[in-house]
């Protein structure tokens, strides 16, 4: 596997596998690996000869007073993993890499509309900060493909609004969530909980699931079960941000025929923030 921090070295790498017509699928990383990450890994491996990850905590997608400075950053078992995994190449960008310009001179690619609600509303500057992070890993790496994963349900609707309304040449892959046999989603921040929120942290899960039982039983007053959602969390534990039923293909408001939901919910548990989404087809 091939280790490169520089635009250079990835772009004479690239060259060589294009000069050999190998396609090529990316997966985007912030680090802290977990099976999430590699199984976005060994599906990269079936659309692509050649696999691309990067590992790059990007500061412009994280708030004031988040997680970034203590966000886990674990390079050397990320090397390793990745390793096993079977991945051509690791890019590990530095922060002049990516933004050589300098931060405050930085363009910003933003996504109207999707990013408003939800995670971008608790969360304000957080999609601008990753589409214009994707936007620019997306133009150094060139892939034919690239993948993300379902448990950031509305980060990759708008990563795929992004690369329908600039024509981006590749194609977006959605993964499954991986969860933990408990049913938790994995997440580089549940090693922010301690053992009695670790826990509670599966009834995240739960609750969505049993939601999507509900829709599936053919319950269609939405705002109630949110409003059941929303007071199980809370009797759970959570401090829930929102709990919600849309319409999976762009989270607007669904009429009582939709028939592609998605339950999104996020919730605070002690130091950590989780997200986890089902989609119910009804
Ligand atoms: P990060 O949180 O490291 O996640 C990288 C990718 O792994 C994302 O596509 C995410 O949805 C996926 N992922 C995380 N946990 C998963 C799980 N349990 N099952 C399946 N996939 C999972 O998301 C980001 O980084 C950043 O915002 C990034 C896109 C890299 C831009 O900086």
């Amino acid at each position: 596997m091939e280790i490169l921090d520089s635009r250079e070295g990835l772009k004479s790498l690239l060259r060589d596998w294009r000069h050999h017509d190998e396609h090529i699928a990316f997966v985007p990383t912030m680090g802290n690996l977990h099976k999430g990450h590699l199984e976005l890994v060994r599906r990269a491996r079936e659309h692509a000869e050649r696999v691309v990850v990067s590992v790059y905590v990007n500061p412009t997608q994280f708030g004031p007073g988040e997680d970034y400075e203590t966000y886990p950053r674990t390079l050397e078992r990320d090397t390793r993993l990745l390793r096993t995994a079977g991945a051509d190449a690791l890019f590990v960008p530095t922060d002049e890499t990516m933004y050589p310009m300098g931060l405050a001179l930085a363009t910003v690619v933003s996504v109207p509309g999707l990013t408003e609600n939800f995670c971008g509303a608790s969360r304000p500057g957080h999609f601008d900060g990753v589409t214009s992070v994707v936007a620019r890993l997306f133009s150094l790496v060139a892939p034919d493909v690239a993948v993300f994963g379902q448990k950031d349900y509305q980060q990759q609707l708008v990563i795929r609004h992004m690369v329908r309304d600039l024509s981006l040449p590749l194609r977006i892959v959605t993964v499954p969530t991986v969860r933990e046999k408990d049913g938790l989603a994995l997440s580089s921040r549940n090693s922010y909980l301690d053992e009695a929120e670790r826990n509670i942290a599966p009834g995240l899960h739960r609750t969505l699931a049993a939601t999507g039982r509900h829709l599936q039983d053919g319950k269609r007053d939405y705002q109630a079960l949110e409003r059941i959602g929303l007071e199980g969390l809370e009797a759970a534990g959570f401090v829930p941000e929102y709990f919600a039923i849309r319409r999976a293909e762009n989270l607007e408001m669904p009429d009582r025929d939709c028939d592609e939901l998605v339950v999104l919910a996020a919730a605070r548990l002690g130091k950590a923030r989780l997200i986890d989404n089902v989609v119910v087809t009804v």
